[in-house]
């Protein structure tokens, strides 16, 4: 083990030993030789009584010089960090002077500053400033940074407002604290979309898209996310933007989606950049969510940020609550809601119920890197909403208002979270933490009784144990519940049952009949509902629950019990279902997207967990033919109106990427896919050939693909955009998770050879080796051969960008749910992993996790 690999506890924190009171950076860029000075003003912290050494962090730094006030010394130096002893220093407050040389050109991790098409840009999220210069790399240490740019490149940014420029420098000063994750700089030739908002007490706020020349056309449906998220952190929450500039930019080369850091907002290029041609409309409301999420952390994030990196969830949980609440006012609310837990489940539930589950606040980490999960993001998320939900909008709004008021400024905790929502409501959240501390999704067993008149809900909560927790605790969960009578009408409108035993009843009295019951509304709670219920009692409630989600979820229960009998018991497509499903696609009184939705069964991995939660092994094979199955037997029942639907969709209005044309667009291409399994591709053809939009060319490619047919069209799209990376990407990884089973590996192996395969870009290795991990049966297929592959290029980026590697790794976590055959394959691919030469601490944590 080296220094690299030690695992760090939550239980060892300590503030730092000294304050930061000032720092001043100049860079002089070059390529292969930046030299950086840092100026940091430092006095001994009074919450560490006694002396210190200073330790600051670094790694791959070449220290050229070092003075402490103004004197040089010689610090103590090794791969990881720059000690002075505390004998040597003042006892009051002194200056720190460093000058280092690093390489931004040799920097392939993308972590720190680096470059990507000739421009510089940084990531310092979590620990990527210590790439940069000699520093307390830790987010409770907060300053202010003055920040001097020097380079021949016409475009320089950093944090905060701009001071002063002249030719081949420029000047900017943040006159808020913060974290050293925080920073940014950008240098390149860029041109911008511009824009301005006015702030309510009427600051105004120069905007600006950065990208590279020849983009600024595909800027301005996030320059316009930007003003309405602007807008809507105004009105919602009553938080007004704090700088003279707000900056974005977008760069090719980025390991995640986007990042945060103050007045600077570095995106990868796939969520800024748009046009009808060249986006879907899931590009267009991801590019909406994501530039909210960005701009929204900076209350939630910025301006009250973490005390430590456990706290992570504290920033990015409550930011992607924020971003959906926003979505869900800008589109529909139902149809966000709906697309939001078919994600959590997706990723989240699934981590959750394999060798990688961890607290939305973990206890320990190697790698804090490996953290940016679905738990942290969207469980974090899910546990807010639990909160909002168990006291009331009001208490919510009078506790987020406490916690700007009492909090801005500091590097906070998830006590300091839960604290504020006690304050604003008398309420005791000590057993509401649990959902903080411990892993798991917990399952919601449900009975019910009717008996003299009175019906009575039973639920008994199981928290199953996850690695290092072995035994749980019971939850306070709140259970969103509604009654139907016989005929569909709702007999008890929505009410908040808050169980917080192990077992709890809740009766109901009054009622004529035995009501039907809507459970989990809204899915008011991250659980695994446990009920057997009739077909026809989820049919009745796909036709006449009032709560929309509720109401899309009945179908898919009944598409998951469908499926799992053919899958286990080779059992028919049932006519339940197909009946359930005529009816709401053909409603006209209904919202399309809402339609779209019903039409779309479950994805294989979902049904894989499904199976494997029901304890009995799956069989990706099996899974993928039902599936099919389902598929072929829809587009027979739903017979000619289909063509009448598809039809009557189109109303020849120019292109819009609002909510409601994307909509008639998804149930569009939805009947398109089922026509084109029984008319061999003719209208696919058309359709592609007639797109107005990236969303329809990818729609009709799509039909195409799933029967077997499209050579000719995959082939004009790669000839149209063979210079779009962004679009390309998108065609990697159609092909791929559109391919047969045996086929997905062999294709992969075949689209890897290809000029354009630039595995270093993560967008593109995503793409490829991704969507190969993606594709259910194709990964799974029992020769073993998507394993191996995968893991072959696991081994290869990982020296060159560990973090990437370690992401995508994740497409083993579930390899314990399947046959033994197939276990064996996936833990030999695994182990080989581990016996890599070299291997980074990101990517052998994960592994080994993997393999605990
Ligand atoms: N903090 C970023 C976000 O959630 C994500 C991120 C993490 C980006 C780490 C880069 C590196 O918006
Ligand atoms: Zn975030």
């Amino acid at each position: 083990m080296t220094a690299a690999q030690k695992t760090i506890h939550l239980a060892d924190y300590q503030p730092f030993t000294h304050l930061l009171d000032g720092v001043e950076l100049t860079f002089r860029l070059a390529p292969s030789a930046t030299r950086v000075v840092a100026r940091l003003a430092f006095r001994p912290n009074p919450a560490r009584p006694g002396r210190h050494p200073l330790r600051l962090d670094g790694e791959g730094l070449k220290l050229l010089s070092c003075q402490l006030d103004g004197q040089p010394i010689t610090p103590k130096t090794d791969k990881r960090s720059l000690t002075i002893l505390a004998k040597d220093l003042p006892q009051g407050p002194f200056t720190l002077e460093t000058e280092v040389e690093i390489a931004p050109d040799a920097n392939t991790a993308l972590e720190g500053l680096y470059m990507s098409n000739g421009m510089y840009c940084t990531q310092c999220e979590a620990e990527g400033f210590r790439k940069i210069t000699y520093y307390p790399d830790r987010p409770d240490v907060m300053a202010r940074f003055k920040v001097r740019i020097e380079s021949d490149l016409p475009v320089l940014l950093s944090n905060g407002n701009p001071v002063a420029k002249g030719k081949g420098w420029a000047e900017w000063d943040d006159p808020w604290p913060k974290p050293a994750y925080l920073f940014a700089l950008v240098a390149g030739d860029l041109k911008a979309r511009s824009g301005t908002f006015r702030t309510f007490s009427g600051r105004k706020v120069a905007l600006n898209v950065w990208v590279r020349p020849g983009d600024e056309d595909r800027c301005a449906y996030a320059l316009d996310s930007l003003i309405r998220s602007m807008k809507w952190e105004e009105e919602v929450y009553g938080r007004e933007y704090d700088l003279d500039v707000f900056n974005i930019v977008a760069v090719d080369d980025f390991n995640m989606g986007a990042m945060e850091n103050k007045g600077l907002n570095i995106f990868n290029s796939r969520y800024v950049l748009a046009s009808p041609e060249t986006a879907t409309d899931e590009d267009y409301a991801r590019i909406e969510a994501i530039i909210a999420h960005e701009y929204f952390h900076n209350w939630t994030g910025n301006r009250i940020t973490c005390r430590d990196w456990f706290q992570l969830c504290l920033k990015e949980g409550l930011t992607v609550f924020r971003d959906h609440q926003f979505s869900g006012d800008m589109r529909s609310a139902a149809v966000r809601r709906i697309e939001d837990v078919v994600a959590l489940r997706a990723r989240q539930f699934r981590e959750d119920a394999g060798p990688l589950a961890h607290p939305v606040r973990p206890e320990s980490f190697v790698e804090i890197n490996n953290f940016y999960t679905a738990t942290v993001y969207e469980k974090g998320a899910e546990v807010i909403g639990m909160l909002k939900t168990l006291v009331g909008d009001a208490a919510y709004k009078r506790a987020l208002d406490l916690y700007f008021d009492r909090h801005d400024g500091d590097a906070a905790t998830i006590e300091d979270w839960l604290k504020v929502f006690e304050d604003a409501t008398g309420r005791d959240l000590s057993q509401f933490k649990l959902w903080y501390s411990e892993a798991g999704t917990p399952r919601l067993k449900v009975q019910d009784d009717w008996t003299d008149g009175v019906y009575t809900l039973t639920f008994a909560q199981e928290n199953p144990a996850t690695p290092g927790q072995p035994t749980k605790q019971p939850k306070v969960i709140p259970i969103n519940v509604g009654l139907l009578n016989p005929n569909g009408d709702e007999v008890v409108p929505t009410i908040m049952l808050e169980m917080t035993r192990e077992s709890q009843s809740f009766r109901f009295e009054g009622l004529a009949a035995r009501p039907i019951p809507s459970i989990l509304r809204g899915f008011s709670a991250p659980v695994i509902l446990d009920r057997a219920v009739a077909p026809s009692e989820r049919a009745f409630l796909l036709a006449h629950d009032t709560d929309p989600f509720n109401r899309w979820e009945a179908g898919r229960a009944l598409a998951k019990d469908v499926m799992v009998d053919m899958v286990t018991k080779g059992a028919e497509v049932s006519a339940d279902w197909l009946d359930g499903v005529a009816a709401v696609v053909f409603d006209e009184s209904l919202d399309p997207a809402f339609r779209a939705l019903c039409l779309r069964l479950p994805a294989e991995d979902d049904m894989a967990q499904t199976i494997h939660a029901a304890k009995r092994v799956p069989d990706p094979g099996r899974i993928h033919a039902a599936r099919r199955e389902m598929l072929g037997a829809l587009s027979v029942r739903l017979g000619e109106r289909l063509q009448r639907l598809y039809d009557n969709l189109d109303d020849g209005a120019p292109f819009s990427p609002d909510a409601g044309q994307a909509g008639r667009r998804a149930l569009r291409i939805a009947a398109l896919g089922l026509l084109t399994r029984r008319d061999g591709g003719k209208m696919a053809s058309l359709a592609f050939a007639r797109a107005k939009s990236m969303t329809e060319s990818i729609g009709a490619l799509s039909a195409l693909l799933d029967i077997r047919q499209g050579a000719a069209e995959v082939a004009a799209f790669a000839t149209r955009w063979v210079g779009d990376r962004n679009v390309m990407d998108k065609w990697y990884s159609l092909l791929i998770s559109h391919a047969e089973p045996a086929e997905a590996a062999p294709l992969t192996v075949r689209l890897t050879g290809r000029d354009d395969f630039d595995w270093r870009n993560p967008n593109r290795f995503r793409s490829v080796i991704g969507a190969l991990a993606g594709n259910h049966a194709g990964f799974h297929h029992r020769s073993g051969a998507g394993y191996r592959l995968v893991a072959d290029w696991l081994i290869r980026l990982d020296p060159l960008n560990p973090q990437t590697a370690a992401r995508v790794s994740t497409a083993f976590e579930t390899w314990p749910r399947y046959d033994a055959a197939r276990r064996r394959r996936a833990k030999a691919e695994l182990e080989r992993i581990l016996t890599t030469p070299t291997l980074s601490p990101d990517l052998r944590e994960m592994v080994e996790r993997m393999l605990a």
